[in-house]
């Protein structure tokens, strides 16, 4: 169905006439290239590319659990079927073996592969097109050092290739553009180096930029959120202060989310913990405060639905007396069932337990006027990252299995109305919704 959707799309836009426009742009590089691996490659130059791999995602999107270092990742859903994230090891025949430093290049700036074919987005080229020449041939040179190992990619599950092919020629005439990510006049070097690494190799966009109904971004760069494909996590908008806007925190709590997933001011849940995990957890000192530099002067938006108090009291509202008299609290369902599910943790008054169990009072991902998140990780629970400090983090049980969709409709209207909060209470059905996209 979605793929209908997107065929039809793709036919009303050849019909507008921009099929000119997708006349190819890639494939622009200087002829008689000399390859910079693995013998002219100094060990520094390897050891940025081994950095530029982890913090890119090049390592945890290319490499399968268990399966040898860049031979090839798991399947990503698209639209139009799976693609593979291939092997990117030197082997001649199902690796990047045969490539030279130019076709690296031309895939990572202009999403062709050696053989010209046009690269899916899965692969987030719109942010890799921005790497400076220097961080394309660091990569290529670590990758040049890793065993050679023979691993086929498995063939796509594109169920119309060609039409994939035409549609995708489309798209990219509309909305790719190539090119390095020009410095931007009277921001400062740091600013410029934030921009870089949060714009090009660590790809915030991909998922934190709002996309159209082609999936392109409306604005590439603009981090505004969007709701995730498969329709579950949202990934807010980082413009926002209500959402993920990080403008009023301390450098050091931007460096903390990113580096160990949590800061006193918000932590990472569901992808982006995944993130977190993966890939930002390696960032050195230096890149994550120019990154938080970064973060931090994007423009503010006002909230999206300012939290105002709502014109009838969901009938679950409890008086915020609730918690001096606990009796009261116990004949409200919702408030009844954070007692006896989330109290021992969270705190009588949602008041946490620094550095082990976070505060849920005053905590936006609470409030937040979409409350897609909320949902997803009560349902989901889940594991702060071990750090040096807390090598063993303190986790949440899954709720989803545990309480009705009523249930959890009753006990997060409760906490979004509890402890001073004003956000709008979440129905059954939201719950019975985000519930098939979790399991499916
Ligand atoms: C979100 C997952 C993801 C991340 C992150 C990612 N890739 Fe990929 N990459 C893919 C997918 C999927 C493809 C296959 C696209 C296709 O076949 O149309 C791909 C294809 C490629 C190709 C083309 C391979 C070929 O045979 O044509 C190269 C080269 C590549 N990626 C390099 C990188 C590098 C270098 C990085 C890190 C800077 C990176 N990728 C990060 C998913 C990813
Ligand atoms: C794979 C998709 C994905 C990518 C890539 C991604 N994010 Fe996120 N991000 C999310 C989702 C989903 C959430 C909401 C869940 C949560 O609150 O942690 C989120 C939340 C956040 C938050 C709010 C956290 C809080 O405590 O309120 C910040 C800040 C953020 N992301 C910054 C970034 C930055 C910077 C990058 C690039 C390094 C990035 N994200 C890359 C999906 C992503
Ligand atoms: C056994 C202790 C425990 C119990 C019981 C528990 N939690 Fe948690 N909760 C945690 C921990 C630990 C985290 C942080 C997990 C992480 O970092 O992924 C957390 C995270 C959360 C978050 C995300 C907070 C944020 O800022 O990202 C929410 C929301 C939440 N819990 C709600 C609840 C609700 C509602 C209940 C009761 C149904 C509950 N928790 C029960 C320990 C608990």
């Amino acid at each position: 169905m979605k793929r209908f959707v997107v065929f039809v799309s793709a036919l009303a836009l050849a019909a507008l006439g921009v099929a000119g426009a997708l006349a190819a742009r890639g494939g622009y590089f200087s002829a008689g290239e000399v390859d910079a691996r693995p013998s002219s490659a100094t060990p520094e130059l390897v050891a940025r590319g081994d950095y530029l791999a982890k913090v890119g995602g090049c390592v945890s999107c290319h490499t399968q659990a268990g399966q040898p270092l860049m031979s090839g990742g798991v399947g990503i859903t698209t639209p139009y079927g799976v693609v593979w994230p291939g092997n990117l090891t030197p082997d001649a025949t199902t690796g990047l073996g045969a490539w030279s430093l130019a076709d690296f290049r031309r895939a990572l700036r202009h999403g062709q592969s050696r053989d010209g074919r046009l690269l899916s987005p899965a692969f987030p080229y719109a942010a890799t097109t921005l790497l400076p020449d220097a961080d394309v041939q660091a990569l290529w040179a670590w990758l040049g050092t890793l065993p050679a190992t023979a691993r086929p990619a498995p063939a796509a599950t594109l169920s119309w290739p060609t039409n994939e092919r035409w549609a995708l020629a489309i798209w990219r005439g509309l909305y790719f553009t190539p090119g390095e990510l020009a410095p931007v006049p009277g921001q400062s070097a740091e600013w410029q180096r934030g921009a870089l690494l949060v714009r090009g190799v660590a790809h915030c966009s991909a998922c934190h930029d709002s996309r159209n109904a082609l999936g392109a971004a409306r604005e590439p760069g603009s981090l505004d959120g969007q709701l995730m494909p498969g329709g579950g996590w949202l990934a807010p908008s980082l413009l926002q202060a209500d959402q993920a806007g990080v403008q009023a925190w301390r450098t050091e709590d931007i460096v903390a989310l990113l580096r160990e997933g949590q800061s006193p001011q918000g932590r990472a849940n569901g992808p982006m913990a995944e993130v977190v995990h993966a890939n930002t957890r390696h960032l050195t000192l230096a890149d994550a405060q120019a990154m938080a530099t970064y973060l931090r002067a994007l423009p503010v938006q006002p909230d999206a639905a300012p939290q105002a108090p709502m014109k009838t009291p969901a009938p679950a509202t409890p008086a915020s007396s609730a918690s001096q008299d606990g009796s009261a609290a116990i004949a409200v369902p919702g408030a009844r069932l954070y007692a006896r599910h989330c109290a021992e943790c969270h705190g009588d008054q949602g008041q946490g337990v620094p550095g082990v169990y976070p505060p849920l009072a005053g905590n936006r991902l609470v409030t937040m006027s979409r409350h897609n998140n909320l949902v997803r990780s009560v349902m989901e629970g889940g594991f702060a990252l071990p750090t040096a400090a807390e090598p063993r983090p303190y986790g949440m049980p899954p709720f989803g299995p545990l309480l009705s969709d009523p249930e959890l409709a009753e006990l997060l209207s409760w906490m979004r109305t509890a402890w001073g909060h004003q956000a709008a209470p979440v129905s059954t059905v939201d719950i019975n919704r985000l519930r098939g996209d979790l399991q499916r």
